[in-house]
C-alpha cells in the first residue's frame, strides 16, 4: 500500500518525502512542477537512497488523477498541491481558485471513487485572518483577507462537509505556520522563482549576494521592536508533523482532525536579521520601509493540541533555521 503526495516536488513535500522513505513507507509522488523542479526528485533519491513512483499530472487533469489510483494501491494521500503566494493571488484569483479548489475537488473525487478516504491536507495559519489574540488556538475565528487564503479556507470546509456526508473518512486537516529552513543535508530547500516573497529565502539572496538590500515591511506595529512577529518553523519539523498526522489517522480510522503546527515562539523580523547574521557569521544589508498591505502585527501558534493528540512538537531552533537556509544557498546559488 502507497501514500499517495500530490506536490511531492515543492517544498515541503520534498522534505516530508525524505521523512516517509527514510520511515519505510511507499509513495507516490504527483506533481506538475509549476512551482517545482524534478530535480528535486533526484535529490530526494539521493538523499534517502530510495526509489519512488512519479507522475507528472496536473491536478486539473481527471483522468491523470484517475490513472494513478487505478495503476496503484493507495491507502492514503497527503495533499500539498497547490498555488501559494498571497500577492499573485490577489491579481489572479480565477487561477487560484481553479488550481486550488477544482484541483483538489478533482482529487477528493477520486479518493471516494476508489474508496481511500484517509486524507492530511496543508491548509494554513493565514485561515486565522488577523487573529483577535495570541497565541493561536484552533478554535479561534476564521476569516481570510486574500483570494489564497480563501482558497485553504473553503478546501477546510469541503473536507468538513464530505466529513458529514460520509463519517468513514479520516482527515487531518494541518495549519502550518512559517515553514522555513532546510534539509540539513543542503540538498533541498526553498527554491522560489524570481524575486521571493518571504522573509527567509529573500534573506539568503541578500547574504548571497543576489539581492541589494532587505526592506523591513513597517517598524511601527505593537510589537517588541515594531516589526512583524511569526512564527518560524524548521520544516523538517513540519514535516515529520505530517507522519504524526497519518499515525493518527491510521490508529483512529475515523474522524477530522486539525491541528496547528508552529513552535509557539513569536520572532520578529528584526530578530530573524540578527539570528541569521550570528549563527552565519554575515551581515545582512536592510532598509526599514513603510508597512506591506495586508500583513498583520503578530501571528504565532499555540501548539498543545498537536503536541497532546499527535505527539508531535518542533524540536530545532532558530539557529538550525537559519543555519540550514544558509547552507541550502550556498549549496545550490542558482537553485534547484
Ligand atoms: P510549493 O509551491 O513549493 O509546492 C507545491 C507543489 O505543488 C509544487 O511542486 C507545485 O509544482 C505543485 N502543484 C501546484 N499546483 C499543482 C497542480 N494543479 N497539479 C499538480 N501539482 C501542482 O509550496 P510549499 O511551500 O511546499 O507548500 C505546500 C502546501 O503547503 C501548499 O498547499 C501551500 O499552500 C501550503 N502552505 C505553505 C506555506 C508556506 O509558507 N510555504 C504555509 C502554509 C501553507
Ligand atoms: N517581511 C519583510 N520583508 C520582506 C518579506 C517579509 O519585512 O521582504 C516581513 C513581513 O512583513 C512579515 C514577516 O516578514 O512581518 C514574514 O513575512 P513572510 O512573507 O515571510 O510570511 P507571512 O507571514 O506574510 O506569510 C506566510 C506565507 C503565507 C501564509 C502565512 C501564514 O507566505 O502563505 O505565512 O501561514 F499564509
Amino acid at each position: 500500500m502507497s501514500i499517495l503526495v500530490t506536490g511531492g516536488a515543492g517544498y515541503i513535500g520534498s522534505h516530508t518525502c525524505v521523512e516517509l522513505l527514510n520511515a519505510g513507507q511507499d509513495i507516490i509522488i504527483l506533481d506538475n512542477f509549476s512551482n517545482s523542479k524534478e530535480e528535486s526528485l533526484n535529490r530526494i533519491r539521493k538523499i534517502t537512497g530510495k526509489d519512488f513512483k512519479f507522475y507528472k499530472v496536473d491536478l486539473l487533469d481527471k483522468n491523470g488523477i484517475e490513472n494513478i489510483f487505478a495503476e496503484n494501491s493507495i491507502d492514503s494521500v497527503i495533499h500539498f498541491a497547490g498555488l501559494k503566494a498571497v500577492g499573485e493571488s490577489v491579481s489572479k484569483p480565477i487561477e487560484y481558485y481553479t488550481n486550488n479548489i477544482s484541483g483538489s475537488l478533482n482529487l477528493f473525487e477520486l479518493m471516494k471513487k476508489y474508496n481511500v478516504k484517509k486524507l492530511v491536507f496543508s491548509s494554513s495559519a493565514t485561515v486565522y485572518g488577523d487573529p483577535k489574540k495570541v497565541p493561536i488556538t484552533e478554535d479561534m475565528p476564521l476569516s481570510t483577507t486574500n483570494p489564497y487564503g480563501t482558497t485553504k479556507l473553503f478546501i477546510e470546509q469541503i473536507l468538513k462537509d464530505l466529513y458529514v456526508s460520509d463519517n468513514s473518512w479520516a482527515i487531518s486537516i494541518l495549519r502550518y505556520f512559517n515553514p522555513i529552513g532546510a534539509h540539513e543535508s543542503g540538498l533541498i530547500g526553498e527554491d522560489p522563482q524570481g524575486i521571493p516573497n518571504n522573509l527567509m529565502p529573500f534573506i539568503s539572496k541578500v547574504a548571497i549576494g543576489k539581492l541589494e538590500k532587505l526592506t523591513v515591511f513597517g517598524n511601527d506595529y505593537n510589537t517588541h521592536d515594531g516589526t512583524g512577529v511569526r512564527d518560524y518553523i524548521h520544516v523538517v519539523d513540519l514535516s515529520k508533523g505530517h507522519l504524526k498526522a497519518l499515525e493518527k489517522l491510521n490508529k483512529e480510522q475515523k474522524g477530522i482532525f486539525i491541528h496547528n503546527l508552529g513552535t509557539g515562539t513569536g520572532y520578529s523580523v528584526l530578530d530573524m536579521i540578527n539570528a541569521f547574521e550570528k549563527v552565519n557569521n554575515i551581515k545582512i544589508n536592510y532598509v526599514i520601509s513603510s508597512r506591506r498591505p495586508g500583513d498583520i502585527a503578530a501571528c504565532f501558534a499555540d501548539p498543545t493540541k498537536a503536541q497532546m493528540e499527535l505527539n508531535w512538537k518542533a524540536e530545532k531552533n532558530i539557529e538550525d533555521m537559519c543555519r540550514d537556509s544558509w547552507n541550502f544557498e550556498q549549496k545550490n546559488p542558482k537553485g534547484l
